[in-house]
């Protein structure tokens, strides 16, 4: 039997939310954290993501080569591969190529700026997770902290879903560590935005683990033994 395996789709129409920051930051930790093998994909043509994963030195997590179109057959190779976790960055629009990536998604987040054109651009994110019928989170990123307009923004976002419990601040560090290819975490584990990234993981993980037994009862010893198997063979590279 193969193992379960979830689909955290990060997408937004904004432009600069944090889709491919947090993509690249939740999937580094999801690993560190044991719930890997974990692989991800990126659908945008601007290529951030893959071209963050050219220069990182650590094979983990994964890279799979994709295009919209091929997602299907891609998800599911990453499957029998034995991957447990795909985290699908995508491009700063709504399109219908999104709204069939989000068709696969187990969970989808949407990382919102709190600033008034993010707050007003999430009505498209959100009638394509409804409309799928997938469940939806907001995480307010790039926050300054003490700000009031922060916790407004989180009110506000509410009204129209979920809001994750940990709000991410703005910190150079989450930009300074991408450039060779790392996270916050890889440079200082215990420094505030590493701790800030665990703990949305934690609240991400809860959300995807409620309710669903196949993947909560997977044991870790198959997991290890899958995480060997997959990176034994280091999966497909990014474009250059
Ligand atoms: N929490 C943060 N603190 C500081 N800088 C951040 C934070 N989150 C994102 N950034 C920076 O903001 C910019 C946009 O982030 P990112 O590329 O992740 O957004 P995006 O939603 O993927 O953008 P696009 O819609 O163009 O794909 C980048 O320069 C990134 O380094
Ligand atoms: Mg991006």
């Amino acid at each position: 039997m193969q193992p379960s395996m979830r689909v955290i789709v990060f997408a937004s129409q904004k432009g600069g939310s944090g889709k491919t920051t947090l993509s690249g930051h939740v999937a580094v930790e999801a690993e560190r954290q044991g719930a890997g093998p974990v692989a991800l994909i990126d659908t945008d043509p601007q290529g951030s993501l893959a071209k963050w994963w050219n220069v990182r030195k650590d094979p983990a997590p994964a890279f799979i080569q994709s295009v919209f179109s091929n997602i299907f057959y891609d998800l599911d190779s990453a499957r029998k591969e034995g991957f447990r976790l795909v985290v699908v960055d995508t491009p700063p629009a709504v399109t219908r190529a999104i709204s069939e990536v989000v068709n696969y998604a187990d969970l989808v987040v949407a990382p919102v700026r709190p600033s008034p054109h993010d707050m007003r651009a999430v009505g498209p994110t959100v009638d394509i997770a409804e409309g799928r019928g997938k469940p939806l989170v907001f995480v307010v990123n790039a926050a300054t902290p003490r700000a009031r307009i922060t916790s407004e923004a989180a009110i506000a976002l509410s009204q129209h879903g979920t809001v994750a419990p940990q709000t991410i601040h703005h910190r150079v560090d989450f930009a300074a560590s991408m450039i060779d290819g790392r996270t916050v975490m890889e440079i200082d584990p215990v420094c505030k935005s590493a701790q800030e990234i665990s703990t949305l993981w934690r609240y991400l993980h809860q959300r995807l683990l409620r309710g669903d037994t196949a993947y909560r009862g997977e044991d870790a010893a198959t997991t290890i033994e899958n995480r060997a198997r997959v990176f034994g063979r280091r999966a497909a590279h990014a474009a250059q």
